[in-house]
């Protein structure tokens, strides 16, 4: 069984097109609406929230989880991965929405990254990639194209209300509103500069991708990050086949959260294009928990309530 984790819905995008790729797979789906979202909260929570939520994913029987979260793949995937895994879970192992985003546009392989498909003459081009504050902030992104894509101008934007406005099932008319302030911001950042590929580098926001296009420039190329990983999860099954459905379990999804499965089935129903029903499971034990969300506006919680 594959694990797939984010802080809400928004990984639905990337588990919709891992089902429509691995239909034989069996997909345990855990978002933690109890603690979304996790975009304004500080790195140290970001990765003792993921931990715990990929914990759970492996004690339910996953042995793979994808973190489906760009903030998670950002803040805590390479710690996780080096620190927690070999100590706790060595048979296991975890993936992000991350690597295969950056492999694609910078023609690179993670694991070579001097090999690279476009050759130095190759024209520049300009990438928008919109996230997280927290992920724009890690620089993850600029870090790793500046690195392995010479022929790429980045340009990042912060949309620090996004995925909250969207796990809210906000009208499309204030999405609306509120993305085309990121947009332009974005575009006075281009100058004037052509924007040839655009990122959504929050697994919350192609739902609202449309919406993206309608204030973007009409020629850019959206990169489909849950294609790009769907395919990067299809080629590390036949690579790693104990991964793979055990032939006791039956292939399908299921859907946990750790907030309202109620509320949060309605509204991923109105995003997802069909219906879905998420089941609740208990919020992670007290503790050295950061505190969960409260109602809308709410922020991080205190420094005294964090600890690791
Ligand atoms: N969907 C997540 C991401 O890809 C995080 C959104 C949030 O909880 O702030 O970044």
């Amino acid at each position: 069984m594959i694990g797939v984790f984010d802080s809400g819905i928004g990984g639905l995008t990337v588990l919709r097109a891992l089902v429509a790729r691995l239909p034989e797979e069996r997909f345990l789906y855990f978002g933690d609406h109890a603690y979304a979202p996790y975009g304004k909260r500080p790195a140290d929570e970001i990765y003792m929230l993921t931990r715990r939520g990929v914990d759970r994913l492996f004690r339910a029987g996953c042995g793979l989880v994808v973190l489906a979260c760009n903030t998670a793949s950002a803040v805590a995937l390479r710690r996780l991965q080096q620190e927690w895994l070999p100590a706790h879970w060595p048979d296991r192992n975890i993936l992000g929405v991350f690597v295969p985003a950056i492999e694609s546009l910078s023609g690179t392989n993670w694991t070579a990254p001097g090999v690279s498909r476009y050759s130095a003459d190759r024209p520049a081009r300009t990438v928008a990639v919109f996230a997280t504050r927290t992920t724009i902030d890690s620089d993850a992104f600029g870090r790793e194209l500046r690195r392995r894509a010479r022929h790429l101008h980045v340009l990042q934007q912060a949309c620090p209300r996004l995925a909250q406005a969207i796990e809210e099932g906000w009208d499309e008319s204030d999405l609306d509103r509120g993305i085309a302030r990121y947009v332009g911001s974005l575009m006075s950042k281009a100058g004037g500069k052509r924007v040839d590929l655009v990122l959504l580098g929050c697994t919350h926001f192609p739902l609202v991708q449309p919406i993206f296009a309608r204030h973007l420039p009409h020629d850019v190329r959206f990169v489909d990050q849950a294609e790009l990983c769907a395919q990067g999860l299809a080629d590390y099954l036949v690579r790693h086949k104990r991964f793979a459905r055990a032939t006791e379990e039956a292939p399908g999804v299921h859907l946990t959260t750790s907030g309202d499965p109620e509320g949060i089935s309605g509204n991923a129903a109105r995003f997802y294009g069909e219906p879905v029903t998420f089941t609740h499971i208990s919020a992670p034990p007290p503790g050295n928990a950061p505190s969960p969300a409260r109602s809308s506006g709410t922020e991080e919680a205190s420094a005294a309530e964090r600890s690791e």
